[in-house]
């Protein structure tokens, strides 16, 4: 078994080779803790890993396809046998490809693809990843969600956010929300806290770099998150600012 030479607590976060995964990546790393890089890519993986380790961060690469289950069971497998439990999980990885469809012509194919990445991944690992969750005396998992998930916000006809059309990708955020508030209440009774984020709009490849966030800020609140005292929430959404209404 590998010890951990920085606190010993061990972080997964998923999409970690870029955006606001790497960044989350990087806090959690600044925090002390060993953060594995759950990246679809080795090399992609490797490439973090190495940027990272010029700052000094201890970062391990781990090949993960949240949409593939073989890779998931492997990384369980791993982390039991390298580190015995897991302290941290970052649900971070997420597509978007449907901003030009409206909603009455998207491809349902196209839908599934992303509750694939966007909901089934992250219900998946938390399956896979719970018994070495509840390892810890202090379990975070953090979801990344998005402001498009709000059923509140997205459904105002005032908002800005009720302009955007984007049936898969904002459906499958508010399904997300509803994911950790299920799992929050299963392990209401257990130190495991659940929480979902929202990063606020960041330029990141997702949306063609158009948000006005820096994807250091947007890593901001999931880093809050993940590093929670016991006496902090489970089963809530926020972003920098608080809450954020369902
Ligand atoms: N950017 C925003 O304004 C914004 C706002 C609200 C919420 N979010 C959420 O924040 C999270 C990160 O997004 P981002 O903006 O940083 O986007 P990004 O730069 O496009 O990064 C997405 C990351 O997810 C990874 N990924 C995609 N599919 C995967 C899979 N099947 N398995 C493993 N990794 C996979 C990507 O890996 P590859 O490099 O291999 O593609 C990449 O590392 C997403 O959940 C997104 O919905 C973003």
């Amino acid at each position: 078994m590998t010890t951990s030479p920085n606190g010993g607590k061990i972080a997964l976060v998923t999409g970690a080779n870029k955006g606001i995964g790497y960044e989350i990546a990087r806090g959690l790393a600044n925090n002390g803790m060993t953060v594995l890089l759950g990246c679809r890519d080795r090399g992609r993986a490797e490439a973090a890993a190495e940027k990272l380790a010029q700052e000094v961060h201890t970062t391990v690469p781990i090949l993960l396809d949240v949409t593939r289950s073989e890779t998931i069971k492997a990384a369980a497998q791993r982390i039991d046998s390298d580190y015995g439990k897991l302290d941290v999980l970052v649900n971070n990885a997420g597509i978007a490809r449907e901003w030009q469809f409206k909603p009455s012509t998207v491809d349902l194919g196209l839908v599934k693809e992303i509750y694939e990445t966007n909901l089934f991944g992250p219900i998946a690992l938390i399956q896979a990843l719970l018994p070495l969750l509840l390892r810890s005396p202090a379990g975070r998992i953090v979801n990344v969600s998005s402001s498009l998930g709000s059923l509140q916000l997205t459904s105002d006809a005032s908002s800005p956010l009720s302009q955007l059309q984007a049936l898969g990708y904002c459906s499958s955020k508010s399904a997300l929300n509803a994911v950790t508030v299920q799992f929050a209440n299963e392990l209401r009774q257990t130190p495991l806290k659940i929480n979902a984020v929202c990063p606020g709009y960041v330029a990141t490849d997702l949306n063609n770099h158009s948000g006005p966030r820096t994807p250091e800020q947007g890593a901001r609140i999931a880093i809050e998150m993940a590093t929670l005292p016991s006496d902090g929430p489970t089963g809530g959404y926020f972003d920098d600012e608080g809450r954020v209404p369902w």
